[in-house]
């Protein structure tokens, strides 16, 4: 069974995973860099670049030390490319195709949105046809999918991702980044049809989205009512909760009906929502639907998910050639425009490690 190592870093988690087939979980390993973040209210693009830059080979290392693997022993090197923040996913890409090129092995560039997708359905050697809700802090999507490979956009936001939308709120709550996590752990003892905050699109009649009418509905309700009282909090963040999880719930169901499937998935940071968790469960159950989730440690970003669409493109690939130097160079060039030169040390340190700590002997 071929052995993959995966590398994501699209945002502010510095990951890396060695997965051998598509359930063969060798090493898992995650920094989140949430705590050096929390400082600025959400992710500073330069900032998140920067820390990858000095943690991706020491997570590299540990997930090969913990695979009890050399690069040599691996079939390929995946690597997010995108979406995501652009000088983030060009360490995490300039990571691994380093490594390939060290050690002449393939490179596979892999889509953050379709690791999500997947990711429901982790060691499944089959995806099967399904509608899949795809919600975290840079996107919302809705897609109908016939297997591994045969995605069609159903619906998508039209401006803030729902993620970004529990994010932006509890900021204006004074609550702590991530903000969905905060909100989700708030609203469990609050009261969610004590505030009506507005269902935007909800009978739209298609399948987009758009979150940005509830947020500045939330800023109208605070300018009016003041700082929120903390005995309210809870009653608050219920009610702006119920508000995006009622269109979430309603337009992935809708879609499922529309398309005649019978087995739904959410993915993405959201999806570890606790409500919407709760709420999908019941109504699938209720409307005879088998609803996947992703296994726990695969909900927000993380290199596994990565490493597992890897599989199924290696899988479905008939060929795959050794990485070859030229690509890299140009890539390198477009990582160092990305960053001030003060971080030259940092990045002749780090590339140095790719080139030439793994590069066969
Ligand atoms: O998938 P993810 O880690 O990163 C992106 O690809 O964007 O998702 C992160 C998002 C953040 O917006 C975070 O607030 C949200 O997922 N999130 C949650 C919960 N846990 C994470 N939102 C609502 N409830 C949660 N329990
Ligand atoms: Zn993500």
């Amino acid at each position: 069974m071929p052995i993959l190592l995966a590398i994501e870093t699209s945002c502010d988690e510095t990951a890396a995973a060695v997965l051998r087939g598509f359930e063969g979980v060798l090493a898992h390993e995650i920094f989140s860099q949430a705590e050096i973040h929390s400082h600025f209210g959400g992710v500073v693009p330069e900032v998140a670049s920067r820390n990858h830059l000095v943690s991706a080979p020491v997570i590299i290392d540990s997930a090969m030390e913990k695979a009890g693997l050399r690069i040599q022993d691996l079939d390929a090197i995946a690597a997010t490319t995108g979406p995501g923040l652009a000088s983030s996913l060009l360490v995490g890409a300039a990571a691994a195709k380093g490594l390939c090129i060290g050690a002449g092995k393939p490179f596979l560039a892999i889509n953050h949105i379709e690791g999500h997708l997947l990711s429901p359905f982790f060691g499944h050697e089959t995806i099967p046809p399904h509608t899949a809700l795809v919600v975290s802090g840079g996107h919302t999507l809705l897609l109908d999918v016939e297997g591994f490979g045969r995605y069609r956009l159903l619906g998508r936001t039209l401006d803030d991702a729902a993620g970004e939308a529990f994010d932006k709120v509890a900021k204006l709550f004074g609550l702590g980044y991530p903000g969905g996590i905060e909100i989700d752990r708030m609203a469990r003892s609050g009261n969610p049809a004590r505030f009506e905050f507005p269902r935007g699109m909800i009978d739209s009649g298609d399948l987009d989205f758009s979150f940005s009418g509830l947020k500045t509905a939330v800023r109208t309700f605070l300018e009016k009512h003041g700082t929120p009282a903390v005995v309210d909090l809870p009653d608050i963040c219920a009610s702006f909760q119920a508000a995006v999880i009622d269109v979430l719930i309603s337009k992935l169901f809708k879609a499922a009906r529309q398309n005649s499937r019978r087995v739904i998935s959410l993915s993405g940071g959201v999806s570890a929502n606790s409500s919407l968790r709760s709420r999908s469960i019941e109504r699938a159950a209720g409307e005879g639907l088998e609803i996947h989730f992703p296994p726990q440690g695969l909900l927000t970003d993380n290199a596994l998910m990565i490493a597992f669409a890897a599989a199924h493109h290696l899988a479905a690939s008939s060929s795959l050639s050794p990485l070859r130097s030229d690509s890299v160079k140009k890539m390198l060039s477009e990582l160092k425009k990305h960053l001030f030169p003060i971080y030259d040390s940092l990045l002749t340190d780090f590339l140095e490690t790719c080139f030439n700590q793994f590069a066969v002997a």
